[in-house]
């Protein structure tokens, strides 16, 4: 049903709060929520948040809201204002459904919604996009009103976005960015994690992740595609095909079910251990995994087979991760490529399950006996870590996933340290950034870029593939040896991307390209929007890039000159994107790696078909990627410095300064 009142969606949409009160919503208990956010706010504070959710309701209002705020405040820690949810289905509409005069503010309409789609959103009635906490908005009369505003939007306005409220609209210009959006932009001493709880709770801030609070989420794709050029190189940095060897690894979660997807595209066989039964099975049911092992000898014998035949399989393993490293060290398996996915990043709460204690078992230890089921998972912790040092000293190549494994082992008193530790490089392995995302993707400006086709139809996907395509398989004849390899990968993803069948939500694809490459499939979309071949397309691209992100233990963790800690790149990348051109810009504190830790930004850019949309591409996509490249380039990265250079050459009015290198002799003996 699309709609329960007597209004259309469109005048739904225009409507934004509405005047009369909404009957109250039950609580679905078939839809998954967030969990209960801690009891963080005095008894004053409670107030203060309640007179900050009631400023968005008429003063006759408030009585009965109050009540109802309160009550969601302690029953789940904030206020979503869940009797305002729209009655009307959240997916994202063809461009020409939504109401409005401007087709950019349109544009962003649909985002937003598909960012909320049941099928997307990992909690849609408390606004959250994925990863627990990434919120599009705080509460839904941000979302109402939000969406009346851009409703009313002019081709010379510019809606301003502090993290989930819309302050307004203020008068700008059409080259300007038409919204822009701040998601947790905290005075550096406010950023400690319980700063998020309380202000959070207050309803003054919210954590955006990355592409959630930037309406840029486009569902799994984006990850089976970073998970396959991660396993794909990992292999290549070792030296070997895929076909025949053996990756291990662990999770089957939201991120890290998509290790054994991406194992399959790459072409390896894949262990991958899962603790939770129910999580293995929903991965055995979408098609993710191809076959589910619960004993040890068995599964040994099964990749022993596989490995024999080159079997590309994908073999989930249901118990703990450790159990695998030991066994196959014990049976001389040998293991080609190793990373974990556990969450680390959340050790004492679920992220990380000890050993020899059963999956429901070591449940009831996290909730009754914290403080044991800490000395068990730190146990586990030293044995996983000294398992995986015996396989690297047979010849394994390990890396970290960017999930907290080496952090959290070193803290466990695990042996994983570096006998040599320099600035970035304290621990004995990688992180998949330090050895293969960023030497061999971001430094050369090649990351996730993406668009959406605001038709809806996946006829104009299917027709942007092959142009896409198109535009790769021209470059890559004249692109330089240094790239081949990125360019062949890439047009593989894409002739196999309809096949894969990763589309969830609005029509989007994902593929990684460098500056010219972003640059000229860019402008084939725009030339073919204007000769009426495909409608509106979105540009945009995940925070997870070359110049987006500054996030000293991922993103930016191969910088070695002392810079990864500072944040000059991502506030740049925003101000330079917004003035070139963006449709809507943003920068969110947090995002992956958590509060505090990292500073994200991303855009999104609507193609028209115009002539000021093929001038905007042209100027904003350039410095998108090139800014990035340029400060790799001063950090010494060597990929990066000739990815500036060519950059150079093929722009005179680009003028970069370029390091000098020191010959390591003559430093040797300071
Ligand atoms: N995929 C990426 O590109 C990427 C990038 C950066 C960081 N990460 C990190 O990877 C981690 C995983 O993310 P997620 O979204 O999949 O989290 P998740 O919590 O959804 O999944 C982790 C899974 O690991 C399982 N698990 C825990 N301990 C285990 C054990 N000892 N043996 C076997 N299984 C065990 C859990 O049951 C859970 O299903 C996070 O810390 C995330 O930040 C991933």
């Amino acid at each position: 049903m699309e709609t329960t009142t007597a209004l259309s969606f469109k005048q739904q949409i225009k409507q934004g709060i509405p005047n009369e009160l909404p009957s109250v919503k039950e609580y679905e208990t078939t839809i998954n929520h967030a969990p209960k956010r801690k009891e963080i706010l005095s008894d004053e504070e409670k107030k203060l948040a309640l007179q900050n959710a009631l400023r968005y309701f008429k003063p006759e209002q408030h009585e009965i809201l109050a009540k109802e705020f309160l009550t969601e405040l302690n029953d789940y820690g904030r206020i979503y204002m869940y009797r305002f949810r729209p009655d009307y289905e959240m997916k994202a509409r063809p461009i020409k459904e939504y109401p409005g005069k401007c087709k950019q503010a349109k544009a962003i309409m649909l985002m937003i919604q598909n960012n909320l789609d049941y099928a997307v959103a990992q909690h849609p009635h408390e606004l959250i996009t994925y990863g627990g906490n990434g919120g599009v908005f705080s509460n839904w009369a941000q979302y109402l009103l939000t969406m009346k505003y851009l409703s009313e939007m002019t081709d010379k306005q510019t809606l301003v976005m502090y993290s989930g409220h819309p302050m307004g609209l203020f008068p700008s210009h059409k080259d300007a960015p038409r919204v822009v959006v701040t998601n947790g932009m905290m005075i550096p001493n406010y950023s400690q994690p319980d700063d998020w709880e309380k202000f959070n709770a207050l309803g003054v801030t919210q954590y955006g992740q990355m592409t959630a609070g930037s309406y840029m989420y486009i569902g799994p794709q984006g990850i089976v595609h970073g998970t396959t050029i991660t396993v794909l190189n990992g292999f290549r940095k070792i030296g070997k095909e895929p076909k025949g060897n053996l990756f291990v690894t662990s999770g089957l979660g939201g991120m890290s079910g998509a290790q054994p997807k991406a194992g399959n595209i790459a072409g390896c066989v894949t262990v991958c251990a899962e603790v939770n039964p129910k999580i293995t099975q929903v991965r055995l049911d979408q098609g993710w995994i191809d076959e589910k092992i619960t004993d040890l000898d068995e599964l040994v014998a099964r990749v022993n087979q596989a490995k024999e035949n080159k079997e590309t399989v994908s073999l989930a393993y249901l118990g703990n991760i450790v159990d695998v490293w030991e066994k196959f060290d014990q049976e001389n398996v040998h293991i080609d490529l190793g990373s974990d996915q556990t969450s680390l990043h959340n050790p004492w709460a679920g992220g990380y399950y000890p050993a020899d204690i059963s999956f429901e078992d070591a449940n009831e230890m996290m909730a009754n006996e914290p403080e044991l089921f800490k000395e068990k998972v730190q146990e586990t912790l030293r044995r996983h870590a000294k398992a995986i040092n015996q396989h690297t000293a047979k010849g394994t190549y390990f890396f970290d996933y960017g999930n907290a494994f080496l952090l959290e082992a070193s803290r466990a008193g695990a042996d994983v340290m570096s006998d040599n530790p320099t600035i970035g490089r304290e621990f004995k392995y990688p992180s998949y950034v330090q050895d293969i995302m960023g030497p061999m993707c971001f430094d050369y400006g090649f990351g996730p870029f993406r668009w959406v086709c605001a038709s809806g139809k996946p006829e104009d996907l299917a027709k942007t593939d092959a142009i896409a395509c198109k535009v790769l398989e021209k470059l890559k004849k004249e692109s330089p040896e240094e790239i081949q390899q990125q360019m062949t990968d890439n047009i593989q993803w894409i002739k196999g991307a309809q096949e894969n069948k990763l589309v969830v939500g609005s029509q989007a694809r994902i593929l990684y390209a460098d500056a010219e490459g972003r640059m000229k499939i860019a402008k084939a979309f725009n030339k073919a929007i204007k000769k009426g071949k495909i409608g509106t397309v979105v540009l945009g691209r995940d925070h997870h890039d070359v110049s987006g992100t500054d996030s000293p233990y991922r993103e930016t963790s191969n910088i070695y000159d002392g810079s990864r800690f500072t944040a000059d790149m991502a506030i740049h990348n925003v101000i330079g994107d917004s003035f070139r051109g963006a449709t809507w810009v943003s920068i969110h504190n947090g995002g992956g790696v958590g509060w505090g830790e990292v500073i994200n930004g991303g855009f999104g850019m609507v193609l028209d078909g115009s002539k000021d949309a093929g001038r905007r591409l042209e100027s904003m996509l350039f410095w998108d990627v090139n800014n990035g490249i340029a400060r790799r380039n001063w950090a010494r990265n060597e990929g990066a410095i000739f990815a500036i250079e060519r950059a150079m050459k093929s722009e005179p009015s680009l003028k970069v300064t370029v390091p000098n290198l020191v010959d390591d002799k003559l430093l040797a003996d300071i």
